[in-house]
């Protein structure tokens, strides 16, 4: 059987796990912005995108981008459709996260130009590299910069090893200065559609494939740092120790407090990452710093419960006699999907799979938070085992994959078929 007589599922299925094999850690998928393991994920996207029929760049922040001409000349032939998404990932990750979006984006032309459809624009396939935001204290990266979001302030942020994102992107083949450059037009573009893996049990406990996603939720991203006092582990008593790590242990169990109280509202925190220092086994903790991810269904929600938590991090610290000080790192508002996209993910979904599609909210953050502030977002879920991402236990049957790619190739029709060059 050739590429294009194999079934949609099984191709994707490769695809993925090619480039699942490409990691930092053996026997472990890890694949961060801007390291040697992104560099030859994006060749390979790169060279999939090219055999596909696209014409291919890297931008100045690493994203790659495949672009398919319009299939006839017209009124509005030269305006974009983007589908994307990211192929970093989160440490000992699964391997559909991010690269399911981009393989599908990839095999969805492969689909339409074998099948002969003709575009009335031109499409866009995006392989982003910074979604996950685990090496710098910064996310979506690519995205912001092709959004025109990107702040001017975060080249000088550095990875745990001291390197800035200005160094890292010159290593990479990137180029810092010329970031601003990459924004699109607004206007210049159609929307925005991404394939993604749910990471959350509603389409598997519902016996669906896919699902319509009408938005993604509200985010923070906080670095919380604790400053106490160090001192010796066998001298210094009980009562008068402002120990950073015990302030920090009462920090969490608060913070834990404070969103189940806000539940109602889909909000969660997490802390997940943690550094005590100096870190030796018989010094009292001096100093303790560790993240806080936040996120609500409503900007409301999560705007009180991050209120809360502040005002409770501040009497912790008096009552211990330690320094709290909180630095934001991201915040993203509610992403809410187009009805328009919406609507054409919805036929297309239930054109391909004979359902009307549940819609739901996403609580994992995507590029789309980004892209928003360019154009339109809309985006189709596909569901995982039992919910299970950010884990290698993550799994998608293949089928699924096919009929996710099938859903895209509809909802790209569907967008042409409605398609008015004068909007
Ligand atoms: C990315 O997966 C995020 O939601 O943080
Ligand atoms: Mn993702
Ligand atoms: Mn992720």
């Amino acid at each position: 059987m050739n590429r294009v007589e194999r079934p949609l599922g099984e191709r994707a299925q490769a695809m993925i796990d090619a480039l699942a094999s490409i990691t930092a850690e053996p026997g472990k998928l890890t694949r961060l912005y801007l390291t040697e393991e992104h560099r030859e994920a994006a060749r390979l996207v790169g060279e999939w995108m090219r055999r596909a029929g696209m014409t291919v760049r890297m931008d100045a922040a690493g994203t790659m981008h495949g672009v398919l001409p319009a299939g006839r000349a017209g009124p509005g032939s030269n305006r974009r459709l983007l589908v994307g998404s990211h192929i970093d990932t989160v440490v000992d990750a699964g391997r559909f996260d991010g690269t399911l979006g981009v393989i599908a984006g990839i095999l969805a032309v492969e689909e339409m130009r074998g099948r002969g459809v003709s575009l009335p624009f031109e499409l866009e396939v995006l392989a982003f590299g910074d979604e996950e935001g685990v090496r710098f204290p910064k996310t979506l990266i690519g995205s912001s910069a092709v959004s025109g979001a990107l702040g001017d302030t975060m080249l000088d942020l550095a990875d745990a090893d001291g390197i800035t994102i200005r160094d890292a992107l010159l290593s990479f083949g990137g180029d810092p200065d010329s970031l601003a450059d990459e924004a699109y037009l607004p206007g210049s573009t159609i929307g925005y559609l991404e394939v993604h893996i749910e990471q959350g049990p509603v389409l598997d406990q519902a016996a669906r494939p896919l699902g319509v996603v009408s938005a993604i939720a509200s985010q923070g991203r906080y670095r919380i740092s604790i400053k106490g006092e160090a001192g010796h582990a066998g001298t210094v008593p009980m009562d008068i120790r402002h120990d950073a790590l015990a302030a920090a242990a009462q920090v969490m169990l608060t913070i834990e407090e404070i969103a189940l109280k806000h539940a109602k509202a889909s909000c969660v925190a997490t802390v997940g990452e943690i550094k005590a220092m100096p870190g030796a086994g018989n010094v009292i903790p001096g100093l303790v710093e560790f993240s806080l991810d936040l996120r609500a269904a409503t900007d409301e929600a999560r705007t009180t419960a991050f209120e809360a938590i502040r005002y409770r991090l501040r009497n912790i610290g008096a009552k211990r006699g330690v320094l709290v000080s909180v630095e934001t790192m991201h915040e993203k508002p509610v992403a809410t999907c187009a009805p328009r996209l919406k609507t054409a993910i919805a036929g297309a979904i239930e054109r391909t799979t004979g359902k009307k599609p549940i819609a739901l909210m996403s609580g994992a953050g995507h590029d789309g938070q980004a892209m928003i502030s360019l154009t339109d977002i809309g985006m189709i879920f596909v569901r995982c085992r039992a919910g299970i991402s950010h884990n290698p236990l993550e799994h998608v049957e293949p089928e699924d994959l096919g009929t996710a790619v099938e859903a895209l190739v509809g909802t790209i029709e569907s967008i042409a078929t409605d398609y008015d060059p004068g909007e």
